[in-house]
């Protein structure tokens, strides 16, 4: 069903995100035909730019992006008829007077205030909408992580925020939550009945929570050694994928009914604290090395990087949950910049049988394993043991496997794609709510903090590999390793 007509403004219309992801996704909505004759975008940023160069870029941005068949005349055409531009200084109230003449008589329309912009400028924009009474009943904003860059400051944002806008009307973006298969996720937990039972501490071993990059820093350096892949990745989307991994079934598929089970899951992770960190968590730091056969710079090498940064590009975090469900089964969670390949997945290993009434020299039995993977492809592969074909009864692991393209055979939505017409449409499931933010932020604080008191460099790893010795160390103290598959 197509949104209520809306007005839809995008503040840093001329940055990375919004030229690499969020005009090409309202693009290809709007191909589907799923944007209301009457939806408006208007584009914000700081340059003085008029309406024609900003779609030269926006224009040069689709030809990199998009395919040749996707950018099809009459589409592009009926696309720009949507697409408005004004110059705004997040600083300065005029520009703000400009948007306002462009918003005048549009009251009774949905809309939406999209904040591509770094979060310092957040409260700011806000408050500028408010003092020129843009902000109606009928408006919604948009927030793009990092949401802080620590509690305090995530609650400092937060509440000059809610200031002006409710709590249902804020859409903290996490686009993990938008990927195709963690909504699959959600369906493969909560319609059928086959894994309920046996997704508990009864039955599984351990879980691992990996999304592994190929990429460095690339021109993110400045942002990126003041983040760190702990705040970067761990504090929002490894968490999130925890949360809809292990959360209780919730009563139905509204906003807070599934954030209410996913804030149970953030309070329940154990606290790690000074040395208890520092036993259950691993930070590494890349070295050169090759990626794909490249050779590719050492994070210290990179452009804007000091000589002396300790900032992790890489972490590797044994988790705990203390509820009934899942007492003392480990999740593994790891991320990492510049590493062997691309992938983001969740593995659940199940535990091995009672007994084996197979002989070992047979082909030992290997535990059940359920593979959910995000990307690059996406699918639910079961690992599972089978006879080998022939007189002895000798197992070999087999897979059962799912892949989302082949059975659906029809193109997947990027994640922004779907975000956003959750936001057209009012739909806050996939959104994080002020407290989930909190209570991230709660868990990974006393991390960073271990970290500092600690005052020792990240350890070192070679850019192609899979990071520092130590991540396997930390899942081999329980006999267990990293799932990969190459
Ligand atoms: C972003 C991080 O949130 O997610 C980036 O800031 C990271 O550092 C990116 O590269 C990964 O997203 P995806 O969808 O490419 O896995």
């Amino acid at each position: 069903q197509s949104p209520e007509p809306f007005d839809l403004i995008l503040f840093g219309a001329t940055g990375d995100l919004a030229m690499r992801k969020l005009l090409p996704a309202l693009y290809r909505r709007h191909r589907a035909g799923q944007l209301p004759d009457d939806g408006r975008i208007i584009a914000t940023a700081r340059s003085e730019l008029d309406r024609d160069t900003f779609i030269a870029r926006v224009d040069a941005a689709f030809q990199e992006r998009l395919d040749a068949e996707e950018r099809d005349v009459d589409t592009w055409q009926g696309f720009l008829e949507r697409l408005q531009f004004v110059s705004v200084d997040a600083a300065e109230p005029r520009g703000f007077d400009h948007l306002g003449t462009m918003l005048h008589d549009r009251d009774d329309r949905t809309r939406v205030f999209y904040l591509a912009v770094a979060p310092m400028h957040f409260v700011g924009i806000c408050e500028h909408l408010q003092n020129e009474g843009l902000v109606t009943d009928r408006s919604r904003v948009v927030l793009e992580k990092p949401l802080g860059h620590d509690l305090a400051s995530a609650q400092a944002i937060s509440e000059r925020i809610g200031a002006i806008f409710a709590e249902d009307a804020i859409y903290r973006i996490d686009h993990y939550l938008g990927k195709e298969t963690v909504q699959n996720l959600i369906a493969l937990r909560f319609g059928n009945m086959l894994f309920e039972p046996l997704w508990r501490r009864d039955w599984v071993r351990d879980v691992q929570i990996s999304v592994t990059e190929q990429v460095g820093v690339g021109g993110r350096a400045g942002f990126y050694d003041r983040t760190g892949a702990l705040r970067d990745m761990v504090q929002n989307h490894l968490l999130q994928l925890l949360c809809i991994i292990a959360m209780e079934p919730p009563t139905n598929i509204g906003a807070d009914a599934v954030r209410d089970e996913k804030l149970k899951v953030l309070r329940a992770l154990t606290r790690l604290e000074g040395q208890h960190a520092l036993r259950n968590t691993v930070r590494g730091q890349y070295r050169a090395g090759a990626i794909a056969g490249q050779p590719v710079n050492g994070y210290l090498d990179e452009e804007d990087v000091p000589d002396d940064s300790r900032t992790e590009t890489f972490v590797a975090i044994r988790a705990e949950l203390a509820n009934w469900r899942w007492a003392g089964v480990p999740f593994y969670l790891r991320t990492g910049k510049r590493l062997q390949e691309r992938a983001a997945e969740i593995v659940v290993n199940f535990r091995d049988v009672p007994h084996s009434i197979f002989d070992v020299a047979y082909g030992a039995g290997q535990p059940n394993r359920l593979v959910i993977k995000l990307q690059p492809d996406e699918g639910v592969r079961l690992h599972m043991m089978a006879k080998s074909p022939g007189d002895r009864m000798q197992l070999r692991p087999v897979s059962l496997n799912l892949d989302f393209a082949e059975a659906f055979q029809q193109r997947q939505a990027d994640a922004y794609e779907r975000l956003l017409m959750d936001v057209l449409r009012g739909r806050l499931t996939l959104f994080m709510r002020r407290d989930e933010l909190y209570a991230a932020w709660d868990w990974v604080e006393p991390i960073l903090d271990a970290w500092n008191e600690a005052g020792d460099a990240p350890k070192p790893y070679t850019a192609g590999t899979w990071g520092p010795a130590a991540s396997s160390a930390l899942l081999g103290r329980e006999d267990a390793s990293w799932y990969e598959e190459s």
